[in-house]
């Protein structure tokens, strides 16, 4: 039985900014080119971005569209050698919103390319419409297993929702022992295939699981009766997965309830990633999540990238989904520098061939399915200079 929430944390130093390194960031449509570019042979692309800029996930948009603007700004407006022009769609906090915010992107804007989609249910109400339009789609956040499953026209940055609770379980069946386990998670694709991962690795090695909740997405604000049920249910640990503005009301409601210093929480990174960190304070010290970044992660690439990110954006520090969307611009780069033209086809036939990315997070590639094949690192919330952090333990795979 693990005891990180008692134990003193290790004092780690934020990573300095680069206070040299100025860098100014084009808004949408500013410096880049106006000109067409919907596959019409010219030298500029058009590619949409949809993300929320409104809902629960509206802090997740802002991260993204940073980290894809960034790689922009570092390459002189370009992706492949060809001007860019950003076209942008709200995709909200759901389907209801995300499904014609992508519509308007490709029948009305014509745009070449799609990157973005935070939520699972939007990514698949959305897929087989980008795949009759010819439309490449780059994923960007959502995590739902079938969103590029045998999907010609779509690819992933980021990760599947089961993968990233597969890489904790085994982890935490070593930590825990003989004791039980309770998940909880958002009532959605994301957290069901979050918790399916999970229970997987930590029963393979082993691990029990004393029971489960699922809260309804979006409209739960009152967790005390499912935590009721995890402190009943006997478990030595709670796994849970929940992002954005839902993550900060549970890790805050989790210590409000006294279980912060009587049952480990674990949960799938996104329950601490970034601004919902700041928002839970010292309620999230000694959280454990498995993620595929972290912006403490101690390698050249990561300070370079940490670097260019502050000094770009005020000091705000990047997050899962900042690098996520950064590695998207790197991926249609390279793709645009081997395509034969700016067309949809064109693009999804270079997306085959990228290969290695080399990214703030470390090199990935896509496997057969469209999805990174990547690392995954256990993180502990702890105290570091002005605030809290992930702090890296070590890789889980
Ligand atoms: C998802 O819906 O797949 C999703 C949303 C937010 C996250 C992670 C996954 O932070």
């Amino acid at each position: 039985m693990p005891g990180p929430l008692r134990r003193r944390p290790r004092r780690l130093a934020l990573l300095a900014p680069l206070a040299a390194l100025s860098l100014t960031v084009a808004a949408c449509g500013g410096s880049l080119s106006e000109d067409g570019g919907d596959g019409d042979g010219s030298d500029t692309v058009k590619i949409g971005l949809a993300l929320p800029a409104s809902g629960v996930y509206e802090p997740l948009g802002v991260d993204m569209t940073r980290g894809f603007e960034l790689y922009l700004d570092q390459h002189d407006g370009k992706l492949g050698g060809k001007d860019v022009k950003i076209v942008k769609g709200d995709e909200g906090e759901g389907p209801d919103t995300g499904v014609p915010a992508v519509q308007k992107l490709v029948t009305q804007d014509r745009v070449s390319a799609l990157v973005g989609i935070v939520n699972s249910a939007t990514a698949l109400g959305v897929k087989d419409i980008v795949s009759q339009a010819k439309v490449p789609l780059i994923v960007a956040n959502a995590g739902a297993d079938e969103v590029a499953d045998g999907q010609p026209y779509v690819w992933r940055t980021s990760f599947t929702n089961g993968g990233v609770g597969e890489a904790l379980g085994g982890e935490v069946a070593k930590e825990l022992g003989k004791e039980s386990v309770y998940v909880m998670a958002a009532d959605y694709a994301a957290g069901h295939e979050s918790v399916e991962g999970f229970k997987k690795s930590f029963q393979a090695a082993g691990g029990k699981i004393a029971g489960e909740s699922f809260t309804p997405f979006g409209t739960t604000t009152d967790w005390q009766p499912f935590l009721s049920k995890a402190q009943n249910s006997g478990a030595k640990a709670v796994y849970v997965f929940y992002a954005g503005g839902e993550a900060v009301n549970f890790v805050k409601q989790y210590n409000a309830f006294g279980l912060h210093d009587k049952i480990q929480l674990y949960g799938a990174g996104f329950l601490t990633e970034g601004g919902v960190l700041a928002a839970q304070g010292d309620a999230a010290e000694g959280v454990r999540t498995s993620l595929h970044y972290s912006n403490l992660l101690d390698t050249p690439e990561n300070k370079e990238f940490v670097e260019a990110y502050t000094a770009a954006y005020d000091g705000e520090q990047p997050t899962v989904y900042s690098v996520q969307a950064y590695d998207a611009a790197a991926v249609l780069d390279k793709a645009l520098a081997e395509a034969d033209g700016t067309s949809g086809e064109d693009i999804a036939k270079a997306l085959d061939g990228v290969g290695e990315i080399d990214s703030p997070r470390g090199t990935w590639s896509f496997d057969e399915n469209h999805n990174p094949d990547q690392p995954y690192f256990l993180r502990e919330v702890q105290a570091v200079e002005g605030g809290f952090g992930n702090a890296v333990l070590n890789q889980l795979n």
